[in-house]
């Protein structure tokens, strides 16, 4: 069933937030901006807006969403405490794209927010139409990003009514977002923060936020940490543990295995989470930002990567496909397929962050049915563009020695 999505331009801020507010109010759910991506948003009270919520999505009901407000002090009203880190953290990032995850208040949100977690991930959105939406409104926001699932996310109004026209009551356009990646979800276990999924704050300025009152563990959250996790999503959790692990080779339809027998480059990345290590967050196990063709990312030293690029990206054009180059400034004039695109300096990944969901979406407009990607440094917002890149490729990972 469809219905009608309203769409409130960016000029005419002041009465589209009115009535983005009042729907949501309401009981609506509106798609809103932030400084990250877009956000689908509806009362985090709400059982029924929240319901709507996944049903437009097509989400998974054991993938809990962000509870977003607009200022600090409301957080109180939903966590039952706030640690001293947490305290810091919220000093040094907020407003801005970090998600912390707090041990819930009962009764304070719908159950389904939480997806039977007992903890419940909040944070502060650094976009004014987005703290002035919550505001009016009058009620913190649930709201993941406004993308069907499985879709890149959406950084403009129009990649969200690409999606969800006919399925939510409105978008409200606030141009485009800034980050382009989503935040950074992080959870204090012990007095150590684990980052939960890379994103808009980087692992460097958690560090340093943090610094002498926690650690940044290096590694993934541990197994303990499903401990509030209902029985069945510790059963889907074991699930993809011994399904994950796969290589690149069995993912692989294009490169059949060739570039890592001419001894120039080596297959040495499998997918998603390695076997034995937990999944740091529901939403991990899940496919996600994924084009609708196939993708390779290419990763190595910069020098190496533009003979390999190429070699793959004219083996697959002879195969009869369309393809796609995703390329860093410096290599875009070397490359030859139907299309190119540059997505900025290697020194400069917060670039590629900002383009990445709208070039992944326009090679789907362009029915681009093979994407052959550079990697990036992962210093900086550069492991969050690396960490959505691998997920986009799905595992299918040549990596130049
Ligand atoms: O930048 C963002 O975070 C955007 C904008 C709209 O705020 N939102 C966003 O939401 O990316 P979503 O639903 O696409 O991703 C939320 C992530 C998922 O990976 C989910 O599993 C995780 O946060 N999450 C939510 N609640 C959690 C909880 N209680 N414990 C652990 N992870 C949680
Ligand atoms: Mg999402």
């Amino acid at each position: 069933m469809s219905i009608e999505t309203k769409y409130w331009p960016a000029e005419s801020p002041g009465t589209g937030i009115e009535e983005a507010a009042a729907a949501i109010a309401a009981g609506g759910v509106v798609a809103f901006p932030t400084e990250t991506v877009y956000g689908l948003g509806g009362g985090a009270g709400s059982t029924e807006a929240v319901r709507r919520i996944f049903a437009a999505k097509g989400r998974p009901s054991d993938n809990p969403l962000i509870v977003h407000l607009a200022r600090r002090a409301s957080v109180a009203g939903l966590a039952k405490e706030i640690g001293a880190v947490e305290a810091a953290l919220m000093d040094a990032f907020w407003p801005g794209p970090l998600t912390l995850v707090l041990p819930v208040r009962e009764g304070a949100v719908s159950p389904l927010v939480t997806a039977g977690l007992d903890t419940v991930a909040v944070r502060v959105p650094a976009h004014e139409l987005a703290r002035e939406l919550i505001e009016r409104a009058g009620c913190p926001i649930a709201a993941p990003s406004a993308n069907r699932s499985g879709r890149p996310s959406p950084t403009l109004a129009r990649h969200v009514l690409e999606d969800l026209d006919g399925r939510i009551d409105g978008v409200l356009d606030g141009g485009a977002t800034g980050v382009g990646l989503e935040s950074t979800v992080v959870r204090v276990v012990d007095g150590t923060i684990h980052i939960l999924r890379p994103g808009g704050i980087t692992r460097e300025q958690l560090r340093q936020a943090a610094e002498g009152l926690a650690d940044v563990a290096e590694e993934a959250m541990p197994a303990e940490a499903g401990a509030g996790m209902t029985a069945e999503g510790r059963a889907g959790m074991r699930a993809i543990d011994g399904g994950a692990g796969t290589t690149t080779e069995r993912r692989s339809g294009a490169t059949d295995g060739r570039a890592g027998t001419a001894g120039t480059a080596g297959i040495d990345r499998g997918a998603g989470t390695p076997s034995g290590e937990a999944p740091r967050s529901p939403g991990v196990k899940y496919a996600h930002y994924a084009p609708r063709g196939e993708m390779l990312l290419v990763t190595g030293a910069a020098d190496r990567l533009p003979a390999i690029v190429q070699e793959q990206a004219l083996q697959a054009a002879d195969a009869g496909r369309r393809v796609a180059v995703l390329s860093c400034a410096e290599h875009v004039a070397l490359y030859r397929a139907d299309a190119v695109f540059d997505c900025g300096p290697r020194g400069e990944p917060e670039k590629a962050a900002q383009s990445l969901y709208a070039t992944l979406r326009e090679c789907d407009e362009r029915a681009i049915d093979f994407i052959v990607a550079e990697g990036y440094p992962e210093d900086g917002i550069g492991a969050a563009l690396m960490n959505r890149m691998r997920k986009a490729a799905g595992g299918r990972e040549l990596s130049v020695r």
